[in-house]
């Protein structure tokens, strides 16, 4: 029988080692913030409640986490892993079910390993889990000390004999305790011991004092476990991070012509024979369908595109939709509530935003389109501004079916274009125009026989003087 599951994230620390101003586990690894990783990691085994117990920087965590429905724990002093354990007790009163605990600076934790120690906990009726490690050099470390009847004790490396230092079995500092069982353990802790702290790991004796069980379940992949202690360490878990992401792509069907640098966030969804050239960033929900191409330095945030899209380089997507076959870019700009509906051509330096643009409309060149709606097969020239903003209020611009406009033009908006019309190069339109029309809104041409070459004359007599 499964029983129920709680986790609590140790998360009170403050990092000095990442120099910062921010609490650690707010740095980001795969796109998002450690501890985010980490309560997502929970999340994934129905943990439920998921208690982050917070100190340095609490209110910081507390904000960016706000929307994770978490039950936070504050931990005003940190004195010692096992103190941080105890602080919950408040939060988990009435629960007594297995209890997870999970480090908020570990974020490359699989699912699967979770599952196998929970698999092995439930298994063998233990009071105490512990997930440990094999390390060439175990330093720093505490070393898993096992006897006849499964593990004995845990020894930090601080408080260890010469021959306990020997042990290459390390404690991760992820385990699986039984509440309340546990807290009834925390109360007999004291702080005797090198770094005068309460340990965490001193739970293991008093398990075995009372006659329990302790089991240990080494990880497969040490790299899983992998504590956050400065930035160099970031980085490194990012890359790994990075790595699992995009393998997932590329067995996927996906083309990562240099995996290595390829940014692709972990909720965004490829579709087969997509190619993905280096310095591309995908980020947050953004889903690309099949055999697009992605170029360099091109940055998609939460967009939706379908099939065939050719995104050109340096290329900035967000919020947009785009539909089949369209090609973006070079350098264009699709800002928030961009849409298009399919076999597009968004060129270089074009900015959109709010603009709904219909099957085969273009804009090639250096152009603005903002609250605009456009129909099909519309022509915007180079050089073509919406004016939609006059410094209280937007304005929307509508540019009905099959229009051609001129290049150098400008919508002041509010103003509707009839289908089929034509939009004269130049031209500053300022009212509706009628289906089927010629506008032309420009002052005429005036030509003076004679007089360039008289000013270049005048001029020069002047400066022989
Ligand atoms: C701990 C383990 C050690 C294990 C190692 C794995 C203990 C006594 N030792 O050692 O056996 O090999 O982790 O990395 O548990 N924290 C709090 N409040 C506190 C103290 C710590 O929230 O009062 C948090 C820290 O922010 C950190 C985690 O707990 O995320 C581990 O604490 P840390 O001080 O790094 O423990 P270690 O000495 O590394
Ligand atoms: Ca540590």
């Amino acid at each position: 029988m499964n029983r129920q599951l709680a986790a609590v994230i140790l998360a009170a620390g403050q990092g000095t080692r990442m120099k910062s101003d921010i609490p650690k586990v707010l740095h980001a690894v795969g796109g998002r913030p450690m501890l985010s990783q980490v309560v997502q990691i929970a999340r994934a085994l129905d943990a439920r409640p998921v208690v982050p117990v917070i100190g340095h920087g609490a209110e910081l965590v507390r904000s960016t986490l706000h929307s994770e429905g978490l039950t936070f724990v504050v931990q005003d002093q940190q004195l010692g892993t096992g103190h941080a354990l105890q602080c919950t007790e408040p939060a988990l009163k009435g629960f007594s079910g297995d209890l997870l605990l999970l480090c908020g600076d570990v974020p490359l934790l699989r699912e699967a390993t979770l599952r196998s120690l929970l698999a092995h906990h439930q298994k063998t009726g233990a009071s105490v889990t512990t997930l440990t490690a094999e390390m060439a050099d175990p330093t720093g470390y505490g070393r898993i000390i096992r006897g006849p009847s499964g593990v004995e004790l845990i020894v930090e490396e601080k408080d260890a004999t010469d021959a306990q230092r020997q042990v290459r079995e390390i404690n991760t500092g992820i385990y699986l305790f039984r509440a309340p069982q546990v807290f009834a353990f925390l109360r007999r802790l004291d702080n005797r011991n090198a770094q005068g702290e309460y340990y965490l790991t001193d739970v293991v004796a008093a398990a075995r004092q009372a006659g329990e069980r302790v089991e240990a379940l080494l990880v497969a992949d040490a790299q899983e476990t992998m504590g956050i202690n400065d930035r160099v360490q970031l980085a490194e878990a990012d890359c790994i991070m990075r790595r699992r992401i995009n393998t997932f792509h590329q067995r996927a069907g996906v083309t990562l012509v240099d995996p290595a640098a390829t940014y692709i966030g972990q909720e965004v969804a490829i579709g087969p024979d997509t190619l993905v050239h280096p310095g591309a960033h995908l980020r947050g929900r953004t889903t690309i369908g099949r055999a697009c191409e992605i170029e360099p330095g091109v940055v998609v945030t939460d967009c939706t595109i379908g099939d065939r899209v050719h995104l050109k380089p340096g290329s900035v997507l967000s919020e947009s939709t785009i539909g089949n076959a369209c090609a973006v870019g070079p350098m264009a700009h699709l800002r928030p509530g961009t849409v298009l509906a399919g076999n597009n051509k968004i060129g270089n330096f074009v900015e959109t935003k709010k603009a709904v643009i219909g099957e085969k409309s273009q804009a090639s060149h250096l152009t603005y389109i903002g609250d605009a709606t456009l129909g099909k097969n519309v022509n915007i020239g180079c050089g073509t501004i919406t004016c939609n903003y006059d410094g209280v209020n937007k304005y929307q611009t509508t540019i009905e079916d099959d229009v051609f406009v001129g290049s150098d033009t400008q919508f002041i908006a509010p103003v509707t274009i009839g289908r089929g019309s034509l939009i004269g190069a130049g031209s500053t339109i300022t009212r509706d125009v009628p289906p089927n029309a010629l506008a032309i809104a420009r002052s005429e041409q005036k030509n003076i026989e004679g007089w360039a070459e008289k000013n270049r004359k005048k001029k020069s007599k002047t400066s022989e003087k």
